[in-house]
This record gives structure tokens, sequence and C-alpha cells, in this order.
């Protein structure tokens, strides 16, 4: 169980900020909430109250014999302040401490996540774009806030994004040692291609052949690419679950759609991360009408290899591009996937290959993972943790590669 002090803010986000807190008390976390006080004026007390099933305080006065403005920045294992409006962060910045929400942001020394909700202008102003970037230079994750419905009629960037992509966030800054990256967003000016899910070959107009892929550690990967500054195309074969709103997102059916896109939009990527399950056959002739029985004991499938989208890509790899490949393989000794990984490594002419075993139900649709990280140089990494852990630290193996090849 993790204590994470929720800070809140005055915006109309702040209704989203109780999703936010029943999700993580499901979760199992111990919530404080800290509004301010304008955030009441959006939200009552006692909705933050009954539903963390603590007190609710927004000045270091009230219950001051147990020293709440040191105490509840001292003992979080994250403060997450959603939404940050334009003056909390301005107060956030400026280092005040003005009232309960900003004493924590300044006693904190776990993971801070900031996630701005405003109008457009203001979030575009320089002197929040100042900020942010003080914040974000003092280790501290801002969110770029996602593009929509604002209050009123108006439409454009400033919205907070979904709460479950928060808590998702949140959890993953939790677990895993990624702030520091996410905070530095040392992927920012470079564009990331990441394919993801399982494709489906057309038998007929209702039947087709899939596979197990759920499309997580893919769409994880896109997440953990924006949340580190880059700008991100989700190539997203069949995909269960949600991607973040701020991506590019070209959806695609068959390996033959997966090729066309990937290659498309590859041309123009620093970074592609072929993590879609292809298939590796496509029926010869798939049927325009729904095929019928045909009164005997069975039918057989004519099947045709399908081109190799990821070995298509490296042969036309620009100066600069970063490859990454994935290996789904059944071999549960370590040494035995990693030599096959190495093999389809070079095989593959990718950079870096993240080999998994994906025997009994291991991996796909799973929350958790455990990955070895493969490159050129014969180096290997080996990654337990959640996928939104192990998407970063894919991330942190194709920033070192570059970094090493330049
Ligand atoms: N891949 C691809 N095009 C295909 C098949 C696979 O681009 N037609 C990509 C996958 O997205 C993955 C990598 O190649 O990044 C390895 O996929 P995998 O299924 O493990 O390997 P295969 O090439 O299919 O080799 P094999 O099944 O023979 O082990």
């Amino acid at each position: 169980m993790s204590r994470i002090v929720l800070g809140v803010s005055g915006g109309i986000a702040a209704y989203k900020a109780c999703e936010i807190l029943r999700r993580l008390r499901e979760d199992g976390h111990d919530v404080t909430v800290v509004p301010t006080e304008n955030a009441l004026r959006f939200v009552g007390e006692t909705t933050f109250a009954a539903l963390s099933g603590k007190p609710v305080a927004t000045d270091v006065f009230t219950g001051a014999d147990a020293i709440p403005h040191v105490r509840l920045g001292r003992e979080a294992d994250l403060v997450l302040v959603a939404p940050a409006t334009a003056d909390l962060i301005a107060r956030q910045a400026a280092g005040r401490a003005d009232d309960l929400l900003t004493n924590v942001l300044l006693t904190a020394t776990c993971p801070v996540l900031v996630c701005p909700a405003m109008h457009t202008e203001m979030w575009l102003h320089p002197a929040t774009t100042q900020n942010v970037a003080t914040l974000r230079s003092r280790g501290i994750v801002v969110l770029d806030p996602a593009s929509g419905r604002l209050a009123g009629a108006d439409n454009g960037i400033g919205r907070l994004p979904e709460p479950a992509e928060i808590v998702g966030i949140a959890e993953a800054l939790l677990e895993g040692d990624i702030s520091t990256r996410a905070a530095e967003r040392d992927l920012t000016g470079l564009s990331v291609v990441v394919s993801a899910g399982g494709t489906h070959e057309a038998i007929d107009p209702v039947r087709f052949i899939g596979n197990a892929s759920s499309g997580r550690m893919g769409v994880e990967i896109a997440r953990a690419a924006v949340l580190r500054g880059a700008r991100v195309t989700l190539v997203a074969a069949h995909v269960d679950v949600p991607w973040p709103s701020s991506v590019d997102v070209r959806t695609v059916a068959s390996t033959a759609d997966l090729a066309t896109a990937m290659t498309e939009t590859a041309a123009s990527a620093d970074i592609i991360v072929m993590a879609a399950a292809v298939a590796d056959f496509t029926p010869i002739a798939p049927s325009g009408e729904k095929l019928k029985k045909s009164g005997g004991d069975g039918m057989s499938l004519e099947l045709i290899q399908t081109t190799d989208v990821l070995a298509g890509l490296t042969r036309a790899r620009r100066a600069g591009q970063t490859i990454v490949g994935f290996a789904a393989e059944t071999i549960a000794d370590e040494t035995a996937l990693v030599a096959a990984g190495r093999a389809k490594l070079s095989r593959k002419g990718a950079d870096l290959l993240v080999v998994n075993d994906v025997s009994d139900h291991k991996v796909f649709g799973m929350s958790d993972t455990t990955v070895m990280i493969v490159d050129t140089a014969g180096a290997c990494g080996r990654v337990a943790a959640s996928k939104a852990v192990v998407a970063h630290r894919i991330l942190d193996a194709v920033v070192n590669h570059r970094a090493m090849a330049n």
C-alpha cells in the first residue's frame, strides 16, 4: 500500500479528481486529499472526505499539533496534483507556501506528478511555459494536457488527461524509478512510431486468423514515449486496451495493412518499435463470401507467408533511426531464450530486440511481464515489472543505444 497525497486545485476539472481518488483507493492506496480553498468551490470537502476515508484540510492550522504541513509531504510515496491550475503551478514554481498543498509540495522528497488543466491561452502563456520548465528542471513530472472540450464552449489544448491515464502514470511512478527521465523529457523533439496488437488475416468476410495479443505492451511504450516528450504515432492492429489521447493513431487490420502504415509512418520516425504480434501466414485466397460447410469431413486452408515488416523497415533504415523488434518465443530456459533473441536480432537487422517467453499464458493480456532486452553489442538486460515500467526500461535502452551510436 502506497501513501499518496492527492492535491486538487480550483479548476473545472476538479470533479475528475473524485474519479482519480476512487481508482487509487480501489487499487489499495492510502490517499490523503489536500485541496486548495478554490478547489472546494468546485467539489465539496465531504465528497473528498467520504471517498478518501480521511479528514480534509486546506490550511496549515487545522490539526496543527500533528504538523500536517511537514508530515504529509515527508511521509508520502507520491504527491499527485490533479488538476493543477496555472495559479497552482505558478505558486509551486515560485516556492510559495501559502496553503497546505504548497507546503506539502515544498516538503515532499518523493516523486511529484503534476497534471495541468486550464484554458489554452493560459497553458500557452510564456509565464506558464516558464513555470512548467522550472518544475521539470527540478525533477517534477508535469504531464502535457490533452486537447478537447474545455469549460464553456471552448475546445483546445488544456484538458485534464483521463483519470485512468493519470492513475496508470502515477502507479508507474510509484513502482519504478522513472521520474527523472520523465521530468527531463529525454525524447523531446523525437518522433516515435510504435506498432501494437495482433493482426487479423481474413479467411472470409467474418472469419480470420488472429492471435492473443492485447496490444498492452505497445500502448505502454507509446504512453511512456509521450510522457518523455516524444511525438508518437501508434499503428494499432487489434488492440484491447485504451491508448492515450495524445498519440496519433492509425488503425490497421491485416499484416499487409500494417506493413503499409509502418512503411509510411516510419519514413520520418527517429525511433520505431515493432511491438505488434504479426501473423506469419495469411490465407492465399480469402473468400469474398462466407464459407459454407461443404458436407465433407473438414476443410483445408492454403496459407502463404506474410512479408516481414520489421526486416523491411531495417533494410530501409535512415541514418539516425533506431529500430526495436520484439520476439515472442516459447522457450522457458532464459539462456536459450537470450540465444534465440540474439539470433533473431541479427536476422532482422534491428538495433534492439525485446525477447519474452510467451508460453503458459504468461504474457498476452497480462499487466506484468519479464523481458530480456538484447542489443547488437551482445549485452542483455533482464526486466521483470509491470508493462508500464518495462516500457520505460525499453526506452532507456533506446536512449543509451542512441547515445552510443552518436
Ligand atoms: N514481425 C514482422 N513481420 C512479420 C512477423 C514478425 O515485422 N511478418 C516482427 C514482430 O513485430 C516482432 C519481430 O518481427 O517485432 C519478431 O516477431 P516473432 O513473431 O517473434 O518472429 P518471427 O519473425 O515471426 O519468427 P519466428 O516466428 O519464426 O520465430
